[in-house]
This record gives C-alpha cells, structure tokens and sequence, in this order.
C-alpha cells in the first residue's frame, strides 16, 4: 500500500496517467496550485478542478481508399460540467495523447469560466495526421469518431468545435452524423459549422476582434492610446490578421509581422490591407513589398506597444522574452509564453493579457452560434460583433480588478476569477449523492 504522504494527497494522480511525464496536464496542475491560496473557503474543492470530470477513450476503426483497415485512437475528455455543458474543440494530430486532451479540457474550463460564458471545459481528438489521408478517408474517421463519442455529446451535454486540423466540414460531418444517430437534425450539438447549417455570422473573424477589444482595454489601464501606437504581430493567419487589420483600422502603426515564411519591418508602418492581399496570393508574407526582411530575433526585439503572438504555443521562452521590448503582450496564440519566460516579461513590467482571456472571442461566438441554433433566429454581424466586444470587455475589467486588489498578473488574475466561478457552482450544487 502507497504512503499517505501529503504530498500525494495533495496531487493524488489518476493511475491512469505516467507520473514521471504529465505533459501539458502538469502544467495545468501546477497552475492550480499557484491560484490556490487565493481560492479562501473554496479551497475545500480544489481536488475537482485536478480531475477531469469524464475522459472517453475510443477505437476509431476505418476501411481505406486501398481496401485495409486501419485503427486510430479518440479522445474526448469533459474535464468539468459544474457551471453548463462541456465546450470545446476537436483536434486532428498525430501526437494526440490522453494528458494533452485533459489539460486542453481544463484550460476550456478556465477560459469559458474566465469570460463568464454558462459552459464547462471538454475537448476531443483523434491521433491521426490528416495530411496523409484523402477527404473520404477523414470522413469516415469524423463519422465513425463522432458516433463513438455520441453517448457524451449533445446540444445540452457537450458541444464540439473545429480546433487543429478540423474546420466548418468537419464539424457538418459531426452535425450530420449525430443527427442521424439521434433520428433528428441537431443544429446546435457543434460549433463552427458552415454559415449554411446554423453557423454564426462573425465567428470566423472573432478571436482576431477578442484580440483587439482586450488590448484596447490594457491600453487604457496604461494611459496608452491606440491611435499611433506600434504593434507587432507574430502569426499572420486567421487570429494574427484579422487583429492587425484592426488595430491598423484604429489608426495603430504595424512595425513588424513574422510567420513561418519570414519576419518584416516597416518602422513607418506596414500597409495591412496589402499584406493581407499578399498573403492570399503568395500563402506566406515573405517578398512582401512594402516592408524590410528581417532576422527573427530582430522581431522579437523590435520596439513596439503591442506584441501580439498568434502563432503557436511555446514561442516566447526565456531567450525571446529577454529580448522582447514591447509594453504590452496580448496572447493571440494558446500557450504562447513559457511560465519561465511569464515570470521575465512580468519582472521587466511587461503587462501580458493571458490566452485565457485574450483569445476567448472564437468560444463567445460559438456561444452565440448555440444559442441561435436554439431558437433558430439568427443575428446580424452588426449584433455579433457588438455582443462580443461587450462580452470580452466586461471579462477583461473583471478580472483586470482582481489583479489590482490581489497584486498579481492578469494570468493568476485570470485563474482566480474562473476557478473561483467553478467551485463557487461545486459547492452550491452540492455533492451527489
Ligand atoms: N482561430 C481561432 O478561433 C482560435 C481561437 C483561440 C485560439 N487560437 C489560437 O491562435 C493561434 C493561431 O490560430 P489561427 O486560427 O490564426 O491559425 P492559422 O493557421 O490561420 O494561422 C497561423 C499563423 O501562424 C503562422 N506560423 C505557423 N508556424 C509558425 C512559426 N513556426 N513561426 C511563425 N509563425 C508561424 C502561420 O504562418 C500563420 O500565419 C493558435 O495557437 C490557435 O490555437 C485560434
């Protein structure tokens, strides 16, 4: 029989995850042992917040264009359902693994929690790479996978979304397979469908839009006005483009972009309607005109307001976050900054937006998007946008207040505010039985 150490109390791991490598999970946990102290009387049920409420693990067996069957392995983990259903997205990636799903779970808890949207935290994958497989091939994984994953689902249990890999056709494939299992069309069991089955209008632009309205706010906090400030912007995609368009259309300066094909600087500003166009016709922003090619630490390093990562996760580590010289960090990307690098940047008083509450734009609208599949009466872009920007401005004063009276960043900020929300519903629930 184990010790009852209190440290094993304490993390108390499910057997079923190796203890000497948690991955992301164990990221996740030791974010919740940061924002413990601050949770008061709610501390008594923190132990929920380190275990994920249902983890469904299923064989995904599919016949091939060439006639053999293959096996893949899918995931979908609802880490908590205190607050509404679970919410989140599907990814398809070859290194899909149990502890990457859990913590992805957990951090939609906390994002869906921190921006006060009525949804718990889940989230789903399959251990595939879609680039070695044909349109029907990934068809019949999605259906196969969705039918398998259909006992947990549902418009009231757990509603998916497309996340890496997965767009508005997979999530028709998920809505029209569900529909069929359950004998009728069940709009609102996904998010992120295509405008012609019950999608949101705004959706696509509305993380970028999240990006913008919270870095305006962090603007205020620091008396800075956006009108002629500089911005940088890693990642020039849906998140990356769709936020420099917009700071750009406030009158802001875009000295410099970096994406997987380059990085460029105009000190004058960049012309963002002319990148966005390149970019369209050359899929990258490298030989883009109107600025100057650059080395990518000469990105990192250029002077500027605002830097926006809105690439991928791990980009700002200890190295870059030294060389970072701008005020603010608005985290358009998930994971963007290493804790290391988080606790550099906050030491040399840079003001960093957290992921959890800067990209949550794309699930507010999928919020919207469930909710008129409900009644089936659709809003105008006009209405979606202002919503929105109501939303995520009320959740970044939220939780910007929390900071300043507990004297932390906007990231514990951020933890406190969504893991307060979550226990404060555990605890009033109560425990069943
Ligand atoms: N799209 C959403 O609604 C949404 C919501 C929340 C979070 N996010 C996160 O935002 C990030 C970007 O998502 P997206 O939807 O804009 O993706 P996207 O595929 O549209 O764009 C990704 C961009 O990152 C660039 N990039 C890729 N590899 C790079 C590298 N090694 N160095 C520099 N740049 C690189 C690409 O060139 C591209 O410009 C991801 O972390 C994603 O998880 C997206």
């Amino acid at each position: 029989m184990s010790q009852d150490t209190s440290s094993n109390r304490q993390h108390a791991l499910p057997s079923y995850l190796n203890s000497e490598d948690l991955g992301a999970w164990g990221i996740y946990l030791q974010q919740v042992d940061r924002v413990t102290p601050y949770l008061g009387s709610l501390q008594r049920w923190v132990e929920t917040l380190k275990r994920p409420k249902r983890s469904l693990i299923v064989d995904i067996p599919v016949e091939l264009d060439n006639g053999t069957v293959a096996h893949f392995e899918g995931y979908r983990v609802q880490h908590n359902t205190s607050r509404g259903p679970g919410k989140g997205g599907v990814r398809f990636h070859q290194d899909v693994c149990l502890s990457e799903v859990m913590a992805l779970a957990a951090w939609m808890s906390i994002k869906n929690a921190a921006v006060n949207l009525p949804f718990g935290g889940a989230k789903g994958g399959v251990r595939i790479d879609p680039r070695n497989y044909s349109k029907a091939e990934l068809e019949k994984v999605t259906r196969r996978y969705t039918s398998e994953i259909g006992v947990i689902i549902g418009p009231a249990k757990d509603i998916p979304a497309p996340d890496v890999n997965t767009n508005p056709q997979t999530m028709a494939w998920m809505m029209d397979t569900y529909s069929m299992n359950v004998g009728a069309t069940a709009t609102g069991v996904v998010t992120g469908k295509p405008i012609s089955l019950g999608g949101s209008l705004g959706r696509v632009e509305a993380t970028g839009r999240g990006v913008f309205v919270v870095g305006c706010e962090a603007a205020r906090d620091l008396n800075l006005s956006v009108e002629g400030a500089r911005v940088a912007v890693q990642g020039f995609g849906n998140v990356g483009g769709t936020a420099a368009r917009l700071f750009f259309e406030a009158g802001a300066k875009v000295v410099a972009v970096q994406d997987h094909t380059a990085a460029i600087r105009n000190t004058n500003g960049i012309q963002v309607h002319e990148l966005l166009a390149h970019v369209e016709k050359h899929a990258g922003i490298k030989g883009f005109a109107g600025a100057e090619e650059v080395a990518i630490d000469d990105f990192w390093s250029v002077q500027t307001d605002f830097l926006i990562p809105a690439a991928l996760e791990n980009q700002i580590d200890a190295r870059v976050a030294n060389l970072v010289n701008a005020k603010i960090v608005v985290e358009g990307a998930n994971g963007p900054t290493t804790p290391e690098a988080d606790d550099i940047l906050t030491e040399k008083g840079v003001y960093v937006v957290p992921d959890v509450l800067a990209n949550a734009g794309g699930v507010t609208v999928s919020y919207f998007e469930w909710v008129q599949d409900f009644s089936s009466f659709f809003w105008t872009e006009d209405e979606i946008n202002h919503r929105l920007e109501r939303l995520m401005r009320e959740a970044y004063r939220a939780v910007s207040e929390v900071a300043k009276y507990n004297s932390v960043t906007l990231r514990t900020a951020a933890f406190i505010v969504a893991c307060s929300r979550i226990l404060e519903s555990r605890e009033v629930r109560g425990l069943y039985p």
